[in-house]
């Protein structure tokens, strides 16, 4: 299939790919997160090619994007008064809000389940084009499943160029990581099951009890419901196996350098070590230059000729514990500490 690009996209561009939405076919675009797969909520056929273009697991249900909460009658009834403060305090932005679903949405986005994640983004690009396709877009990550999510153009035409027929060129994504997944329990009670850049401390900070699925630190625990099935699946990692080092600064940096000269792959932060198979993801003190940069990070050490990746812990405080979930993810969990 040739791959249409968009680059510097204007209201004709946008409109063709919004009738393009429109029609059943499927168009990636960048968000303020990560760029996503964009097809017609509306339409069993489109949200069937989702799926089959990233090999996606068929029970790992999808987000709906809308333009603007006009919007949400479609895809969400029995809008709660929490679910509402939600809206007003961060959408449009990288929030994504558990609600129970329509019967107007294709059941493939749900999964089959009754509840439907929604997210009004924060970016121009994704607005105007939902607008101009006039449906709820579904759109995951723009990457092939297990890979890490794309921040760049670039990326996301390694992964989907000749698999679909157009893809937006909006440049970097100014956040990096996938939205804050919320669902509103009872009263004012949010469970976080997925972290983002709408952080605990943020949610908390607005009045709002917070509450951390345990599986965001932890392997899942199989004789337990699942409440976000994304979480069910390996995701974001390298070809090469990662380990993720915590300890004592200076121990961990000692370690890192026996490994860099043992041939191993090395993620640490900004100016902290040099080589040819070192990679950083932003600065240690700084969570929002680590969420920028981590996917990209961990994509590059699929191109270098390592066996084993080694990484620095970032520190889970605000957007880094979003941050810290996907090292994990990506490390599947393997964590070791080292002592001086
Ligand atoms: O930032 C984002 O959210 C990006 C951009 C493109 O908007 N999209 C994204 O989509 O990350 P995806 O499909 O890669 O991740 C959706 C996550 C998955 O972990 C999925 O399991 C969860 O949301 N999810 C979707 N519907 C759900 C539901 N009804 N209940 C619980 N979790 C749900
Ligand atoms: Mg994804």
């Amino acid at each position: 299939m040739q791959t249409e690009i968009f680059k510097n996209i204007d209201t004709e561009g946008l409109n063709r790919c919004g009738q393009m939405l429109r029609e059943g076919k499927v168009v990636a675009f960048p968000t303020e997160t990560v760029y996503g797969l964009g097809a017609s909520a509306l339409c069993d056929e489109a949200v069937a090619t989702v799926f089959a273009v990233k090999s996606r697991p068929c029970d790992n249900p999808l987000i709906a994007h809308i333009c603007d909460e006009g919007m949400l009658p479609i895809v969400a009834k029995e809008v709660s008064p929490v679910a509402k403060r939600l809206f007003s305090l961060y959408w449009p932005g990288p929030l994504t809000v558990i609600l129970p679903k329509t019967d107007t949405i294709s059941p493939l986005v749900t999964a089959g389940g009754n509840t439907v994640a929604v997210r009004c983004p924060l970016h121009p690009v994704a607005r105007e084009l939902i607008r101009a396709a006039g449906v709820p877009v579904v759109a995951p990550s723009a990457n092939l499943s297990g890979k890490p999510s794309p921040t760049d153009f670039e990326t996301t035409l390694e992964d989907l160029s000749g698999l679909v027929p157009a893809i937006i060129d909006g440049g970097k994504c100014s956040v990096g990581v996938e939205s804050t997944v919320v669902l509103p329990q009872d009263d004012n009670l949010l469970r976080i099951l997925r972290p983002g850049a709408i952080t605990p401390e943020m949610l908390s900070d607005a009045g709002f009890t917070v509450e951390l699925d345990p599986n965001i630190l932890s392997p899942l625990d199989h004789s337990k419901p699942v409440l976000s099935p994304g979480m069910k699946h390996r995701h974001y990692a390298p070809k090469a196996p990662l380990t993720i080092v915590k300890g004592e600064k200076q121990a961990v940096l000692d370690f890192l350098r026996q490994k860099q000269q043992q041939g191993a792959g090395i993620l640490c932060f900004e100016g902290e070590m040099e080589g040819d198979f070192v990679r950083c993801y932003g600065q240690e003190d700084d969570a929002d230059s680590q969420s920028q940069n981590l996917f990209a990070a961990l994509r590059q050490f699929d191109h270098l000729p390592v066996n084993e990746i080694y990484a620095r812990q970032p520190n889970p405080m605000g957007v880094g514990l979003a941050v810290y979930n996907r090292l994990l993810r990506a490390a599947e969990f393997n964590i070791m500490e080292v002592k001086q």
